[in-house]
């Protein structure tokens, strides 16, 4: 049997976080194929292929009377066991893709190096600064045009708020692009576009000294302007310093390009060294050391079945302690009681297999009655703490529902607390009104779709959704100290309270929440709810 210590400190488990189109996909493809666990690039579901993959998955339920979901990828790469957690962009974006982040050790930022930070990876971005969780930054597309590389790191310290340092250094983009530079070996690393969709072939190293070499491969004028950019960034940059990146506040930074594999490999081996292993995680009971204690987990997503016939779920749990053994009992410790986790699976690139083990670090998906809820421990049956709660995330879209048939109300209640149970979506209501009102709050539109759709086939109630203007949730975070009766609000402020009766205040403009704050002296507001 493998050394338990050792399984769990091969273990890396980050998320890839980008805006839609900046290349996460591509990215994630090209790191699958160094694992060896893809033949060719092109395997990993793309945008094309997409409707495909969702339609094998619904045969793959029908089969198996199962939920599954490629949202986790584990392959192997020099020793390492690596797990990249799939953070859901574009229409999918929710706040699954939130609380994803809650499960990795550590995050990997994909920048459009022509577009720089966008919306999406900037809300991701606040969540990973949170969990002060380390950030690698890959700056993609060097093979189009890019922004000038000062002015991207800039921007990332100052939209993002943390310190860049870049490990390599890019001698041009787009048409002129020819490769970079790297600052530890200090040599060229030159760039072809030929390797496209294969295993990076042999680069040429060109140390900086050899400056006819390098002026021959990159002409005078990039060979100066490289020589002026090096002598700068020697001394404006932040200087390395691993402790800094595993706090969060310091992020190395790559230049590269995804498509053409340019950099990738590269990128993976610094990241592999840098990036640490499963850490100890804060519960009740003070921190649990992965490979000093039994079997635990929390679940951080649940999957429901979008197919009638099956109103089964599957739980997603990060394991952060010791190793799973398939059909080992275990106590549910929210639920207060002892289980066996049945069909644990595990998912691979193209492939879900049913587990026999694993490690802190692995995430497993394990078929749910009805009984997890977001955020729940599992632990070994002589054990009984909780990890820390997965907070709640803002909504950013708000309807007003109605059921259609007001007979149903009973059915029309049920169902909607359910669905808010499992996460996919919040509810509140007016303050002091009860379920009379009921306003949905959800992070990506696509969820009011996914809640309709769900009452209509589960519950057999039709919905009516009346969108609301408002973008902004806060929480009120001294509570107990704030009398809401005095509150002084703006004419386009809404006093809300989730279903535990916490209250909340809803905004249409973003300005809105600092005048507020300016007009309560006192009053703290968050983006953050507490479960
Ligand atoms: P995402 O998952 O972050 O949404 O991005 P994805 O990898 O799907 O990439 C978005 C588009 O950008 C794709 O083109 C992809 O081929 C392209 N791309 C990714 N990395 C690079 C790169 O390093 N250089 C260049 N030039 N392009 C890159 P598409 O035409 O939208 O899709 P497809 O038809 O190629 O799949």
């Amino acid at each position: 049997m493998a050394n338990l210590k050792e399984e769990i400190n091969r273990r890396r488990t980050f998320a890839i976080i980008s805006h839609p189109d900046a290349g996460k996909t591509t990215l994630t493809e090209k790191l699958l194929l160094y694992g060896g666990a893809i033949n060719l690039a092109g395997s990993v579901k793309g945008k094309a292929t997409a409707r495909h993959a969702v339609s094998d998955w619904m045969e793959i339920e029908k089969q198996r009377g199962i939920s599954v979901t490629s949202s986790v990828l584990q392959f192997e790469y020099d020793g390492y066991c690596i797990n990249i957690l799939d953070t859901p962009g574009h229409q999918d974006f929710s706040e699954d893709t939130y609380r994803t982040l809650m499960a990795a050790d550590s995050a990997v930022m994909v920048i459009d190096g022509g577009k720089g930070v966008e919306a999406q990876t900037r809300k991701l971005f606040k969540v990973c600064v949170m969990r002060r969780i380390p950030i690698f930054t890959f700056i993609n597309k060097m093979d189009r045009d890019a922004n000038d590389t000062f002015d991207l790191l800039d921007e990332i310290e100052k939209e993002l708020g943390i310190a860049t340092c870049p490990m390599n250094w890019p001698i041009g983009s787009g048409k002129s692009f020819k490769g970079v530079y790297d600052r530890e070996k200090a040599c060229v690393i030159t760039y072809s576009d030929t390797e496209k969709g294969t295993r990076e072939g042999e680069a040429t190293e060109i140390p900086l000294d050899q400056l006819d070499r390098l002026t021959g491969f990159v002409g005078e004028n990039l060979k100066d302007k490289l020589l002026e950019e090096i002598e700068l960034l020697d001394g404006a940059s932040a200087e390395f310093d691993l402790d800094k990146v595993r706090a969060g506040v310091l992020t190395p930074v790559f230049f590269g390009s995804a498509l053409t594999n340019f950099g990738v490999e590269d990128f993976l081996q610094h990241f592999l060294q840098m990036t640490t292993t499963p850490l100890p995680r804060r519960s009740d009971l003070g921190l649990i050391d992965p490979a000093e204690n039994g079997f635990s987990a929390f679940v951080f997503k649940i999957q429901a079945n979008m197919n009638k016939a099956h109103r089964d779920r599957i739980a997603f749990m990060r394991i952060c302690s010791g190793r799973f053994d398939a059909d080992m009992e275990v106590r549910h410790v929210q639920g207060g009681r002892m289980m066996r986790l049945s069909q644990p699976q595990q998912i691979m690139a193209n492939d879900r297999k049913i587990l026999e083990q694993a490690y802190a670090g692995d995430i497993i998906g394990v078929f749910d009655p009805g009984i997890f809820s977001i955020g729940d421990t599992l632990c070994m049956p002589k054990e009984q703490f909780q990890y820390e709660g997965i907070p709640t995330f803002a909504p950013e879209h708000f309807a007003r529902v109605r059921q259609v048939d007001t007979m149903k109300r009973k059915q029309f209640v049920k169902g909607i607390t359910q669905i808010a149970q499992e996460g996919a979506i919040q509810i509140f209501q007016e303050l002091n009104t009860g379920m009379e009102e009921i306003i949905v709050g959800v992070v990506g539109v696509l969820q009011f779709d996914v809640l309709k759709f769900r009452l209509e086939n589960e519950y057999n109630v039709d919905i009516r959704l009346e969108p609301l203007p408002y973008e902004h949730i806060r929480w009120i975070a001294n509570k107990e100290e704030v009398d809401l009766t005095k509150l002084v609000g703006t004419s386009d402020m809404k006093k809300i309270q989730d279903l535990k009766g916490n209250p909340l205040l809803l905004f249409v403009n973003s300005w809105s929440v600092g005048m507020v704050l300016d007009r309560n002296v006192g009053l703290v507001l968050s983006e953050f709810g507490n479960n």
